[in-house]
């Protein structure tokens, strides 16, 4: 294989010269966009596992070392210095911004919080025990039926308002979606408080006594949603892109991301580790479990373990880690059974030669139901938590899906295998 070409030759002899494409780092990528026309033949890579979908600016991993950039910037650093409002400016706009982009930002995220009232008489037709996922891909979905002056997807004057509506409205929405669940009446948006501050506020304020924000709590979610921001091309975002090469509208293709995100291999897999560790109840039960995770005829698997990407430890992982032990020391709490058996599980598989074995470390999902659980959050609501962080990164692919030129709608092709030419037999003879 040349540097810039790979050349496919073909069982008969014949060969084709495919272009080989270099990123500013990272793998090289082998073009395979003529292939069909000038062979016949498509690849075949279910899960895409060795497939790029798309050339991006926005988010870098580095599997085998655990490296996360953001625009370029180490994930660790932004979670030391930076702020989830910033980031969010940062993914969305390429660059870090100055004090009066960063001010003009925040003070326009904070003036989009409020919901069409219509949009919250839809929380009432929901049943008293919906999933607040569900609720999240549904209501994110109806936007579209309310601010139709954000629909032209062609009009790029109008991704902004559409992007400062959405990461406003998401939290606003998912507190809805809560306080639903707990029985509880809505509470407004406040619009003095920051970002974190303002959905504690609506998540954990009642009408019948003053409500005092924990610091610590903000600080912990702001952590957590700068670490969530972005993770390329994830199936929940692929999912958006793919929604949006349609050209349906971004809501839309937003509640597709929400869906996707919801599996448990995926954004979901934050809500069942702490079920995991409820079930699993003390550290005597850990080898019981652990051998079930590699008894390939039983579907458990170590919930907040593995990646797709990563064969090193996630570098989220740590950073929440640490948060975790800071959080709950910071909340007064010396009695943390979740979080000690959490470690001893960790220490455990990471000791067991078939996790050694796959490259199995913990991911992103592994302690942050620890810290949400710490803050109050029920655990129903992990991944919606997840998703609030997320959201912005759904609209930078989508917003660089969307303005690039060479982007087709994604159309992936198939291998065949169900029958081949039959003909129809009439009912009464078959
Ligand atoms: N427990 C036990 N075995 C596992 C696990 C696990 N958590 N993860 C992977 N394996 C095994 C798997 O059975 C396979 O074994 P074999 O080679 O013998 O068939 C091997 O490791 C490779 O796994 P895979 O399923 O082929 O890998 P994948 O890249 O398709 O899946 C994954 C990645 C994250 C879906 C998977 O590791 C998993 O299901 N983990 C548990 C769920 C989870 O924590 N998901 C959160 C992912 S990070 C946040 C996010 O993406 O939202």
């Amino acid at each position: 294989m040349s540097k810039d070409a790979f050349t496919l030759t073909r069982p008969d002899g014949k060969s084709m010269s495919l272009p080989v494409l270099k990123g500013t780092i990272g793998p090289d990528v082998i073009d395979i966009g003529q292939l069909y026309k000038d062979q016949g033949v498509f690849t075949f890579d279910p899960g895409f596992v060795a497939t790029g979908s798309c050339k991006s600016d926005i988010t870098f991993i580095d599997g085998d070392e655990g490296v996360l950039l953001y625009r370029g910037y180490p994930v660790e650093q932004l979670a030391k210095h930076s702020s989830f409002i910033e980031v969010a400016y940062l993914l969305l706009y390429g660059d870090l911004p100055d004090k009066d982009q960063l001010a003009a930002f925040d003070t326009s995220i904070r003036r989009h919080t409020m919901l069409n009232e219509g949009m919250l008489r839809f929380f009432n037709g929901f049943r008293y025990d919906a999933h607040p996922m569900a609720m999240l891909s549904a209501v994110v979905g109806s936007m579209s039926a309310y601010y139709h002056d954000t629909m032209n997807v062609n009009d790029t004057a109008q991704h902004d308002i559409f992007t400062h509506r959405i990461l406003a409205k998401l939290p606003t929405i998912a507190a809805a979606a809560y306080k639903l669940t707990a029985g509880q009446p809505f509470i407004y948006p406040r619009n003095d408080l920051n970002y974190t501050e303002n959905m504690l506020h609506m998540f954990f304020a009642v009408p019948a006594e003053p409500y005092e924000i924990n610091s610590i709590a903000a600080q912990a979610l702001d952590l957590l949603f700068i670490l969530h921001a972005d993770h390329e091309q994830n199936c929940s975002t692929s999912t958006v892109r793919m929604a949006g090469s349609s050209g349906a509208n971004p809501y839309s293709a937003i509640a597709a991301g929400i869906a996707a995100l919801w599996g448990p291999a995926h954004g979901g897999a934050n809500e069942a580790v702490l079920r995991m560790l409820e079930q699993i109840g003390d550290a005597k039960n850990i080898p019981k479990f652990v051998a079930r995770a590699k008894d390939k005829s039983d579907p458990f698997r170590l919930m907040g373990f593995g990646h797709r990407v990563y064969k090193n430890f996630d570098p989220r992982a740590t950073i929440i880690r640490e948060m975790c032990h800071k959080v709950l020391a910071q909340m007064g709490r010396t009695d943390t059974p979740l979080l000690d058996l959490a470690i001893k599980l960790e220490e455990f598989a990471l000791k067991d030669e078939y996790f050694i074995e796959k490259d199995l470390y913990p991911n992103v999902d592994f302690y942050s139901g620890i810290i949400y659980k710490a803050l109050g959050i029920p655990t129903s609501m992990f991944t919606v938590m997840f998703a609030i962080g997320r959201t912005v990164g759904w609209v930078a692919h989508w917003r660089e899906m969307i303005t690039d030129p060479a982007a087709r709608i994604s159309r992936p092709r198939q291998l065949y295998t169900g029958p081949k030419n039959r003909d129809y037999v009439a009912l009464e003879k078959r």
